[in-house]
């Protein structure tokens, strides 16, 4: 199993992690333990690996934090002055974290190409972009629906933290760039009009074997310019 190298999909002063899950999964500080006490032993696998490389991220910038916590919503408590992402898939695990001096928000999403059905295609695609994804080659289509489909998630987990308000698939249309593997985000004006900075909100992709991962960030107005 390829592990996708997970810092192609941020600028520099993003710190990422990804590791695979295994049976051992790391070790929890007792105060993660009581948010899956009683979640099945996958879930424990995965929330314990996602921690991991949470702790990982965070080290590298001088950060040590005993616990992280988790709000009602089911996002991280990040430490102070921190912003980050944590995602997993059926076998890896990945954590995108960053100073706020730099990023007001960062999203990270995992997601295996080939579980899109066009069911979930039609329930998170905007006609605009079935139209773009139409024009496509046939064989390339379910590629591009996963794309558009983890985007869409690192867009929440990334603005979700700043506004505290569901939004669905709806609330944003992409514009990829295949050759930059990149995409723009329009949020559907509701949402964008409490978003200071929404038009800074920039994303990468980068397809690994059956999977495809999304990062987006939302950086601070001082944030160096990104690619
Ligand atoms: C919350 C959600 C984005 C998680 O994505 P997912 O693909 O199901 O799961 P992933 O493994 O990639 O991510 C799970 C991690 O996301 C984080 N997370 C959970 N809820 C979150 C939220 N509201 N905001 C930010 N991050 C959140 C957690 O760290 C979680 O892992 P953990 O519980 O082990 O710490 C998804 O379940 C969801 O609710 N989506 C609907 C809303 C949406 O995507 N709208 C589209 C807007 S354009």
């Amino acid at each position: 199993m390829d592990i996708p190298i997970l810092g192609q999909l941020f600028p520099p002063f993003v710190v990422t992690e990804c590791c695979a899950i295994d049976a051992a999964a790391p070790e929890l500080p007792r105060e993660e333990e009581v948010f899956v006490a009683r979640a099945i032993d996958k879930r424990k696998r995965e929330f314990a690996t996602g921690r991991h490389c949470a702790r990982k991220s965070l080290e590298q910038l001088g950060v040590m934090p005993a616990a992280l916590g988790m709000n009602a919503e089911g996002d991280p408590v990040w430490p102070e002055n921190i912003v980050g992402s944590i995602s997993h898939c059926k076998h890896i695990c990945g954590s995108a974290i960053a100073s706020r001096d730099f990023a007001e928000g960062i999203g990270l999403d995992i997601e295996h190409t080939t579980r899109m059905t066009p069911q979930i295609a039609r329930r998170i695609l905007t006609d605009e972009e079935v139209e773009w994804i139409d024009a496509r080659s046939a064989e390339s289509r379910e590629d591009w629906m996963t794309l558009a489909f983890s985007a869409k998630e690192s867009v929440y987990k990334c603005l979700y933290p700043i506004i505290r308000q569901f939004f669905g698939f709806d609330a944003a249309t992409l514009n990829i760039d295949p050759e930059a593997e990149s995409f723009t985000v329009r949020l559907r004006e509701d949402i964008a009009k409490r978003i200071p900075n929404a038009n800074r909100l920039k994303g990468r992709y980068l397809f690994s074997g059956d999977i495809v991962a999304t990062g987006v960030v939302l950086p601070t107005a001082s944030a160096e310019p990104t690619t």
